[in-house]
């Protein structure tokens, strides 16, 4: 006999709602959503406009608005329009291409990284290498240069997610050029947009220059537009075909709308950049008001160091309604990854981070 039915039975009536009100208890409400990375700030007004103008002609299929788009990043950043490849959100091309990539061998990276897509490439079969960050948290270059000879692909994110760390621009030019002689590199440039000098940080001249390299960029994280789902890839043209050929659907009208709406919209950008960077300072020093070690991010996250076992810190704060993320890393511990989130949202941390810490 099937034990619910049975306890029913046997528990009668005042037994069937204690259990139910226990297996239904709510989890505590969360407050702080603090484990994202996305930006509160939102999309710009004209991209909210387009995809607003958009919601009239979903009845169809968006094809056509996939050539404007491509041909405004294209000519943005200097490329052709076969090196630009559209993805839903970057996550898709990250995903997709590591996966074939490591037909061929090993998809080598660091850790700690932004894993989801590399972990989606393993559960399709992939093996995975990971490299260690240094003892300063920076992504170890010679270590991953080492290990590219008979890798499937060579992946790096910069800033890293979730040190939020920069890599010497021409330390990571350097090893591009290298490593991709002997496998692919994809650089992640999902939050290059609020870096110091975002022309001299992304690799694009790499592929500019005929290397096989393949940079990510993404409509989700500065441009405030994570719901929408677009992204890109700027690299040689066989990997664009590739990359066609591997994503199996369309890309929806409101995102490419909104996109093509905000694309290299300098006015929304810098006020995007502030108001991060202000998010950025409010964690500092909430960070430094508790006695906290942080890692200064040129992300849209600050990595922070609790001086407490970050799995069991976590669940803590997650009883105090505040949400953070905690990555896979040996070397840290006692790391918790705080998004920039709201000002709300920050002013919950910062009421609850000393109760947290005190337990
Ligand atoms: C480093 C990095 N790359 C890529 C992504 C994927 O973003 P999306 O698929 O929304 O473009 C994220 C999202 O968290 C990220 O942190």
């Amino acid at each position: 006999m099937d034990t619910t039915r049975r306890g029913l039975l046997i528990g009668g009536a005042a037994l069937a709602p204690t259990l139910v009100a226990a297996e239904t208890l709510p989890p505590p409400a969360i407050r702080a959503h603090l484990g994202v990375t996305e930006n509160p700030y939102g999309p710009s007004p004209a991209a909210r406009r387009a995809a607003a103008g958009a919601l009239e002609k979903t009845p169809y299929y968006a094809w056509s608005l996939e050539p404007p788009l491509v041909e405004a990043i294209a000519r943005r950043e200097g490329v052709s329009p076969d090196m630009v490849g559209l993805c839903n959100g970057s996550l898709e091309a990250l995903s997709l291409l590591s996966t074939h990539f490591s037909k061929t061998g090993p998809i080598v990276a660091p850790q700690p990284t932004y894993a989801t897509p590399l972990t989606y490439a393993e559960r399709q079969g992939a093996k995975l290498d990971w490299i260690p960050v240094t003892g300063d948290h920076q992504i170890d270059l010679p270590a991953l240069a080492a290990r590219a000879r008979g890798a499937g692909c060579v992946y790096v994110c910069n800033p890293n997610n979730p040190t939020g760390l920069l890599m010497d621009p021409d330390a990571l030019r350097a090893f591009c050029m290298a490593a991709s002689k002997q496998a692919p590199v994809i650089v992640d440039e999902a939050y290059v947009e609020i870096s110091p000098d975002p022309v001299r940080h992304s690799m694009i001249d790499l592929v500019k220059a005929g290397h096989d390299v393949v940079v990510a960029r993404t409509f989700s994280k500065v441009y405030g537009m994570a719901g929408l789902r677009v992204g890109f890839i700027i690299a040689r043209p066989e990997r664009v075909r590739q990359l066609k050929s591997l994503i199996p659907t369309h890309k929806g009208r409101p995102g490419l709308a909104a996109a093509l709406a905000c694309y290299g919209d300098a006015t929304y950008l810098a006020g995007a950049k502030a108001y991060l960077e202000g998010c950025r300072e409010t964690i500092y020093a909430i960070c430094k008001a508790n006695g906290l070690g942080y890692l200064p991010s040129f992300g849209t996250y600050v990595f922070v160091d609790t001086g407490k076992p970050n799995l069991a810190f976590q669940k803590t704060l997650a009883t105090m309604g505040v949400e953070v993320r905690v990555f896979d890393s040996a070397r840290h511990p006692t790391w918790i990854r705080v998004g920039t989130a709201s000002p709300a949202e920050l002013e919950v941390f910062a009421q609850v981070l000393p109760r947290a810490l005190a337990v």
